[in-house]
């Protein structure tokens, strides 16, 4: 009886503890800043919706493919075929419930018990538990805020064994916002080849880059890294359809076959009608993503001009996403309006009960010098919120 070793190894997402604890506190009427949303905070475009809704008139409603409908899986392949100038073939994409999905499959996929993968600190809070899950090691490298906490070839090349099975790239980053340059990205993409793993590249934010930069995906970099790169991908950031739980990973075939059977007796096939609004949301207009993207944008300007005004904040300016993680580690071991500031979980929970500002601490994500803070939130609530934390650390 009781539940399994694997399962009760498994943390609770400490993001959504926090959301969960700042929407209570809203409930009672308290006028609470929230910092921590993970998703866009526009509406579905119209003409996506009305793709689902068509969809749904249609009678669109049953099964549809495991690996997802043909059309989306045709386009996808057709799309990243142009924009990588290389062929994609559909049979090497699979359309799964969400990027979060698409990445679990992946390492159930790829991973025999054992198997180590590498990734940066401060990382998405997922890849841990996604890895654990496939009965595979996290293996974590701890970056800086100096490195724009990217990792180095060298720090990869030191952290390889002969059970290294994948290195994970998340650029831009959750929580911190910055990109790999493309120089960096070669140098991976040699080392990868050179020692035969592969590179997941969580591609989740690149329509959401700023200063004009473009975005580069590692898979192009080197020929033959089509051969080892697994892209993950979804409309959840990009078209502000976090809810409709559509993603995808592009894989060389015979991986994207393994994960379409991990997935024929899992989830089947994600939501058909969300699929044809997916659809709709790559082949249609784009103007809706350059607006979102404008406005993160102009966020990402104020919320660091914000930052920068309060005294002992480091940061590494967001390059793309909308996320900024600043070190607030120069606060630690003073007390602030009577509380004694520890580390990022308590300080986090002073921002909290004391000037009601929702921020998620950095220990979730690997680092504890620092908090996240989204702009995925009103211009207006930046500044409240700004000001807010900005009188919170004045306490003496
Ligand atoms: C870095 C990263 N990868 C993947 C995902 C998963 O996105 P989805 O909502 O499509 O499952 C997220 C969502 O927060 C993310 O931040």
């Amino acid at each position: 009886m009781g539940i399994s070793r694997k399962a009760a190894g498994i943390q609770p997402s400490a993001t959504l503890a926090i959301s969960a604890k700042a929407r209570q506190l809203k409930a009672q009427g308290v006028d609470v800043i929230g910092f921590g949303a993970g998703e866009p905070d526009f509406d579905t475009p119209e003409h996506i919706k009305a793709a689902a809704k068509r969809a749904l008139d249609e009678g669109f409603t049953k099964y549809t493919p495991a690996a997802g409908i043909p059309e989306l899986r045709q386009e996808l392949a057709r799309q990243y075929s142009q924009a990588h100038n290389r062929e994609y073939s559909p049979n090497q994409v699979v359309v799964s419930c969400g990027g979060k999905h698409a990445l679990y499959n992946i390492f159930q996929a790829i991973c025999d018990p054992g198997d180590e993968v590498i990734f940066a600190a401060p990382y998405w809070v997922s890849y841990i538990e996604m890895v654990r899950l496939a009965d595979a090691k996290p293996v974590v490298l701890p970056t800086t805020a100096e490195e724009n906490f990217t990792l180095t070839p060298e720090a990869i090349r030191e952290a390889l064994t002969d059970r290294t099975k994948a290195i994970i790239l998340n650029s831009p980053s959750n929580p911190t916002g910055t990109m790999y340059s493309r120089a960096q990205l070669e140098a991976i993409a040699e080392l990868a080849l050179e020692r035969n793993v592969y590179v997941v590249a969580d591609e989740i934010y690149d329509r959401l880059v700023y200063d004009g930069e473009p975005f580069v995906s590692i898979a192009t970099l080197r020929e033959g890294m089509e051969r080892i790169t697994l892209i993950v991908n979804a409309v959840s950031k990009t078209y502000s359809m976090t809810g409709w739980r559509v993603g995808w990973v592009l894989a060389p075939e015979e991986i994207a076959r393994a994960i379409g059977n991990i997935q024929s007796h899992s989830t089947s096939n994600p939501t058909s009608f969300a699929q044809k609004a997916a659809l709709a949301a790559i082949t249609g207009p784009q103007d809706c993503v350059e607006e979102m993207r404008r406005a993160f944008e102009e966020r990402r300007n104020v919320i660091c001009r914000l930052l920068d005004e309060i005294p002992g904040v480091r940061y590494a300016r967001p390059q793309g996403a909308f996320y900024v993680f600043p070190d607030l580690s120069s606060y630690y071991g003073r007390t602030l309006g009577g509380r004694e500031i520890r580390d990022s979980l308590s300080l986090t929970e002073y921002l909290l009960d004391t000037v009601q500002v929702a921020v998620v601490p950095g220990e979730a994500f690997g680092e504890d010098r620092c908090i996240r803070l989204s702009f995925a939130t009103s211009m207006e609530n930046i500044q409240r919120g700004l000001e807010r934390i900005r009188k919170a650390l004045a306490e003496g």
